[in-house]
C-alpha cells in the first residue's frame, strides 16, 4: 500500500482501538507485522500520540445489500412479501447456490460440511491462527419474512466486502458460515446445523432414525438435496474448540426494545435458553351430567392447574428473565358434554440462567405429580424434550462491538437475547458475541418482518469493525 493514500478510517480505528483498549505493551512493538500493516495501510506513524484520528466511516454499499436480500427472497415456495425456504427443498437448493456464488464473488474459499453447513473464508496474513467468524441462517419457516438469520449471511458477506474495498488485511482468517436449518421446520430440530457443529454426540445419533412430515428420512433429504452422506459422517461436522478464536451473529432483535427506545445497535451479553415440557394426564372421564363432582377425576383440570403452576413457579424465581409459557392445552375426548379423559400440555420454560431455569423445572414435575395425586389421575407422561443450557457472550466480543458502535456514533444499549440463535450452539466452541438491529415493532416469523436498510448497514458496520478488532486480536 502506497503511503500517500489518505488515511484509511478503518484502520485509523483499529490503531485508536488498540492504543485505548490496551495500555501499550511488550506485545506491540513496531516489528509486529500486525502493527506493521496497520501503518502502511493508514499511512499514520504507530504511535500513541496519533490519537486524533478520524472516526471510521466506511460505506456500505445498500443498494446491492437490498437487491441480494430482494433476490434471496424469491427462492421461496410462496409468493412475495411471505418466504417459505424449508432445509434440503428445491428452494434451499437455490438460495444455498445463490450464497456460494456471492462468497465466490467476495473472493472467499468455500468449504462445505457433510450437512451443508457453508463456510467462505477469507485467509489472514497467519494461517497458523484461529480464524474469526460470522454468520447466521438463510432458511425460512413457511409464511415467514425475509430478514431473519439473512441478515446475518448477506450482511457479514457485505462487511467481509466493506473491509476488503477498505484495504484492510486481517491477521487472523476471517470466515462466513451459513448454518444449516437453524429453523426446526422440517425434522423438529432447531440449529440443526450448529448443533452438529459443537459436537453434540446425541443428535448425531438421533439423525439415525429421523423423518420428517412425510415419512422422508434426514438422509433422504439430504441427498436429494446433494450431500450425499451416511452416518459417520456426521461426526466429520464437528468442529474443535480452538478452530475459532471468536464467534460473531448479527441478527434482527425479533422483538420490539430497540425500534422503541430509538437505538440503532444492540449488544447482546447472554441468550436464553428454553426447555420444554410435555405433560399427559389420564382420568376416568364419562357424562358432563351423569358424573357428580366428588366422583370426578378430570384430566383436563389437572391441565389447568398445571398451567397455573408454571405460572406460579415462574413468577417466583425473582428474575424477570425468567419466563414460562403454556402455548398447547389439548383435552380428549374434546367435547362439551364429555368429562376429559385426557389432556396433553406442553410448557416452555427460558432463562438466562441456567439453575434457576432447571429449578423451575423441578418445580413444575413436583407439582405435576401433586396435582396428580390430588386429583386422583395419573401423571402418564412428564417429558423434558429439551433443556438447552444458556450462553454468555463473551466479555472480550462484548467490549469490541461496544467500541465498535461507540467509534460509528451509533447509540447501542447491553441487552439479552429472548430468542435463540445459531450463536447458543456455536458459544460452545467458541467465544461468542452478537449485535441486534431493529426490526419494524419487533415482527418476525411472518411476511410483515422489516429491517430499514438503514439499520441493516449499521449493524453491518459494527460487524465489520469488530471483525477487524477481533482479527488483528
Ligand atoms: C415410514 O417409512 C418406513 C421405511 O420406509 C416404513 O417402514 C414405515 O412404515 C413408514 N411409516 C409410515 C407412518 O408411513
Ligand atoms: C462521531 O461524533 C463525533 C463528535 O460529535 C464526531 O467528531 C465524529 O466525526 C463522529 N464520527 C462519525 C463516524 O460519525
Ligand atoms: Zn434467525
Amino acid at each position: 500500500m502506497p503511503l500517500k493514500l489518505s488515511p484509511s478510517l478503518l484502520s485509523s480505528f483499529i490503531i485508536t482501538i488498540i492504543f485505548f483498549s490496551e495500555p501499550i505493551s511488550s506485545s506491540i512493538s513496531s516489528d509486529d507485522p500486525v502493527w506493521r500493516t496497520i501503518e502502511e495501510f493508514s499511512g499514520y506513524p504507530t504511535h500513541p500520540t496519533s490519537a486524533s484520528l478520524p472516526s471510521p466511516s466506511f460505506s456500505v454499499d445498500t443498494e446491492t445489500l437490498q437487491n441480494q436480500i430482494d433476490e434471496l427472497a424469491t427462492f421461496s415456495d410462496v409468493p412475495a412479501p411471505a418466504v417459505t425456504r424449508v432445509l434440503y427443498s428445491d428452494k434451499d437448493v437455490l438460495a444455498r447456490s445463490y450464497i456460494k456464488k456471492l462468497m465466490e464473488k467476495a473472493g472467499l474459499s468455500i468449504r462445505e460440511d457433510a450437512v451443508g453447513n457453508i463456510f467462505g473464508r477469507w485467509n489472514g496474513k497467519d494461517t497458523s491462527l484461529a480464524a474469526v467468524a460470522t454468520g447466521s441462517h438463510i432458511d425460512a419457516i413457511p409464511f415467514s419474512g425475509k430478514y431473519d438469520g439473512v441478515v446475518g449471511v448477506l450482511g457479514a458477506l457485505e462487511a467481509i466486502n466493506v473491509l476488503k474495498r477498505s484495504g484492510f488485511q486481517p491477521r487472523r482468517s476471517l470466515e462466513v458460515i451459513m448454518f444449516t436449518s437453524e429453523e426446526p421446520t422440517r425434522f423438529g430440530i432447531s440449529c440443526l446445523g450448529s448443533r452438529l457443529m459443537a459436537g453434540i454426540e446425541e443428535l448425531a445419533d438421533a439423525l439415525k432414525g429421523t423423518v420428517d412430515g412425510q415419512n422422508i428420512s434426514f438422509f433422504d433429504a439430504a441427498k436429494s438435496a446433494g450431500y450425499n452422506l451416511n452416518h459417520e459422517d456426521l461426526k466429520n461436522v464437528f468442529v474443535k474448540k480452538d478452530h475459532y478464536s471468536a464467534f460473531i451473529e448479527l441478527h434482527i432483535e425479533q422483538g420490539p426494545i430497540l425500534e422503541e427506545e430509538g437505538l440503532p445497535i444492540g449488544i447482546v451479553t447472554a441468550i436464553a435458553a428454553p426447555a420444554s415440557i410435555k405433560v399427559e394426564f389420564e382420568g376416568n372421564g364419562g357424562h358432563a351430567g351423569a358424573v357428580l363432582m366428588p366422583a370426578r377425576n378430570d384430566a383436563g383440570l389437572a391441565a389447568a392447574e398445571l398451567a397455573l403452576a408454571v405460572e406460579k413457579h415462574v413468577l417466583e424465581s425473582g428474575s424477570i428473565d425468567t419466563v414460562g409459557t403454556v402455548g398447547i392445552i389439548e383435552l380428549h375426548p374434546g367435547a362439551i358434554n364429555s368429562i376429559p379423559s385426557k389432556s396433553h400440555i406442553e410448557i416452555d420454560t427460558r432463562d438466562i440462567d441456567e439453575k434457576r431455569r432447571n429449578n423451575v423445572v423441578e418445580k413444575v414435575h413436583q407439582s405435576a405429580v401433586s396435582i396428580a395425586e390430588k386429583r386422583r389421575v395419573r401423571l402418564s407422561k412428564f417429558q423434558i424434550i429439551n433443556q438447552d443450557p444458556p450462553a454468555l457472550s463473551a466479555e472480550s466480543i462484548i467490549r469490541a462491538m461496544t467500541i465498535a458502535a461507540e467509534k460509528l456514533n451509533l447509540s447501542h444499549k447491553l441487552m439479552i437475547s429472548r430468542a435463540y440463535h445459531d450463536s447458543l450452539f456455536m458459544a460452545r466452541i467458541s467465544p461468542m458475541g452478537m449485535i441486534f438491529i431493529p426490526c419494524n415493532k419487533g415482527y418476525s416469523h411472518k411476511p410483515e418482518e422489516y429491517a430499514s436498510m438503514e439499520d441493516i448497514a449499521n449493524g453491518v458496520k459494527v460487524l465489520a469493525l469488530t471483525l477487524a478488532k477481533l482479527s488483528v486480536d
